[in-house]
């Protein structure tokens, strides 16, 4: 009887704990939208494009760019070259995704000029083949839900890069497929690494086509 006490005891208790979490993760993700926590992010994106980045004067794509993270971030370092960032806009993978923000974020950050942003599919690009000096793409391949067709926009990253051209995908799953399929499909010098700091912990994969 006192055992069966304790245990109920135990589980009152549990249960109020487990209640206690999920209040406090609720209540700090509107936290994710504040100063310490872009700059982390902030902090994270220029530490991936200095282990990427070029010269200055590179074509760049970014794919499934959204409001702009990278696609401004890469902007930011170029001299004479241009970024282009391809996008289906889909809400539910990103809040406030239109083309107008992105375009707005980038007046606001100096680099509307150096910038071109496009409506289109990342699994059927509408550029000839070896067209970029590097492509990159954060957070963005996992949200197309079947393997075979996130491996028709990998394939399409892969087709789209100059020889000698680099790609950079951060992604958050998947890294292992990814990996695969950059490897049977001419892509060498693969590298990857974790981010620590960033919500979710993303892998990076940094590669170069030969
Ligand atoms: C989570 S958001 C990431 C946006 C941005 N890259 C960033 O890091 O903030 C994922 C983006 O991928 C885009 N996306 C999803 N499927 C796509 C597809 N098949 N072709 C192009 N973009 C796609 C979504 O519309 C969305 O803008």
């Amino acid at each position: 009887m006192r055992h069966r006490r304790v245990i109920k005891i135990f589980s009152v208790t549990k249960t109020i704990w487990h209640f206690n979490v999920f209040y406090v993760i609720v209540k700090s993700l509107h936290k994710f939208n504040t100063l310490p926590f872009k700059t982390v992010i902030i902090t994270i994106r220029a530490k991936i494009l200095t282990v990427t980045y070029g010269v200055g004067n590179e074509h760049i794509l970014d794919v499934g760019c959204g409001r702009g993270l990278y696609l401004i971030g890469a902007a930011k370092r170029l001299v004479t070259g241009k970024i282009i960032g391809i996008d289906i806009w889909q809400g539910e993978d990103l809040s406030g995704n239109h083309m107008e923000n992105t375009i707005n974020n980038a007046i606001v950050e100096g680099v509307r000029d150096k910038i071109e942003i496009e409506t289109a599919d990342m699994r059927k690009m509408p550029f000839t083949s070896e067209n970029f000096d590097m492509v990159l793409s954060s957070f963005a391949i996992h949200n197309i839900y079947e393997t075979l067709e996130r491996k028709k926009a990998l394939l399409e990253i892969a087709r789209v890069l100059k020889v000698g051209g680099k790609l950079c995908i951060i992604d958050m799953r998947y890294s292992d497929e990814y990996t695969r399929v950059f490897e049977e499909n001419g892509i060498c010098e693969i590298k990857r690494f974790r981010t620590s700091l960033i919500f979710p912990i993303a892998t990076v994969i940094i590669g170069t086509k030969c």
